[in-house]
């Protein structure tokens, strides 16, 4: 099914892979609307996202979202001319609630179907807000879910894993030593301000998979579960030792460590890569540190960051939308209708 159409496509994006229900609506690369209904709350009380309890909530909010994001955007949804989809990676049961929906609207609507990567999506987002990629980009994803580091040649057609967290996400890593220092979920925006205060060099805490020996096996690869089990028992010593714990200058010290390793294999994939553009994604580039160190670090090393506005570096269905109206652009092939979820999918397959 091909696409013809003078003007510029106008596409609705689905987003379910994990605990944001996101409708999002472009065209082109002008954002129309960006609908999220987030079911964290629901999360909260069992310390991480529940499978079932995600699932569920979606299927609640997507006829919801979708009518808000109509109203939003102010079109019908017969106007639209295809429709995007995150396929995966994900939570299976929460993916297939966005794709069954995706199916049914491409059916009933008798329109092109593109089931797209939800990594290769938050990469893409940026184009709404900084204009096309530059080729090559390195993309830095870092979330509670991802931390990656993709190059990508063309968003189209060419993405590529270099890098991986090999236990804890970053923004996971943020969450579990909030609560260790008695700081309310989610953890990362209150580590950024509690870490304010303190003193980013008070404890040495460790750098995973920066040794010479790691960096040959991991070199773009990140660990921060050894740092998080490190915070633990430095807090733990200190408290059965009747002493004070200075949040502060434990949650600095912390994030010191996070966004040093974060910033120095971001630089190094991008030399190694003659890559001048990184492209910086997910909730974790909130962070004040992160943000400050990027721009000193690439400012040294001549790398232009992009940071898409908050709104769009977290989950949501603008950027699915987003990468469905470039593939459209680039004159790529739908998806077949029965195309799967794919909890697994591989980070560089761009589409299902
Ligand atoms: O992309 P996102 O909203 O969604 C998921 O990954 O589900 O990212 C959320 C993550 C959480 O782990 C949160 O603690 C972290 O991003 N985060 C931050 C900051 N703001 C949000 N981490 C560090 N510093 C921040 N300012
Ligand atoms: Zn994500």
């Amino acid at each position: 099914m091909s696409i013809t159409t003078t003007r510029e496509p106008l596409v609705l994006g689905i987003e379910s892979s994990c605990d944001e229900t996101g409708i999002g609506i472009v065209r082109g690369t002008t954002l129309l609307a960006n609908e999220v209904a987030s079911s964290m709350d629901l999360h909260v009380r069992f310390g991480g996202v529940v499978p079932e309890i995600a699932s569920r909530a979606h299927l609640e909010a997507m006829l919801p979202s979708l009518r808000r994001a109509c109203d939003t955007a102010g079109v019908k949804l017969t106007d639209v001319d295809a429709i995007a989809v995150t396929v995966g990676p994900g939570l299976a049961g929460a993916l297939m609630v966005g794709v069954a929906a995706a199916k049914a609207l491409s059916v009933a609507l008798d329109k092109p179907l593109y089931g797209v990567n939800h990594l290769a999506a938050h990469v893409a987002v940026d184009i709404l807000d900084h204009g096309p990629l530059p080729e090559p980009t390195m993309g830095l994803l870092v979330s509670g879910g991802h931390t990656n580091l993709l190059y990508v040649p063309d968003i189209a057609t060419d993405v590529r894993s270099l890098g991986n967290t090999i236990d804890d996400a970053c923004g996971e890593a943020f969450d579990k030593v909030a609560r260790v220092l008695g700081l309310p979920y989610p953890g990362g925006p209150n580590i950024d301000r509690a870490a304010q205060g303190g003193d980013p060099k008070a404890i040495a805490f460790p750098r995973g998979l920066s040794t010479k020996k790691d960096l040959e096996k991991h070199r773009y690869d990140f660990s921060f579960s050894g740092l998080k089990t490190s915070v633990t028992r430095w807090v733990a010593t200190r408290e059965a030792a009747g002493e004070p714990v200075p949040v502060a200058d434990v949650a600095a010290s912390f994030q010191e460590a996070v966004v040093d390793i974060i910033t120095k294999k971001a630089v190094m994939a991008c030399r190694d890569y003659e890559c001048n553009n990184l492209m910086v994604g997910g909730g974790v580039s909130a962070n004040s540190r992160l943000r400050a160190l990027l721009e000193e670090r690439c400012g040294k090393a001549g790398i232009a960051i992009r940071v898409p506005k908050l709104s769009l570096c977290t989950d949501n269905g603008a950027m699915v939308a987003t990468l469905g109206a470039h593939l459209v652009a680039k004159g790529i092939e739908p998806s077949a209708l029965d195309v799967p979820a794919d909890s697994s999918m591989p980070i560089g397959q761009v589409m299902g």
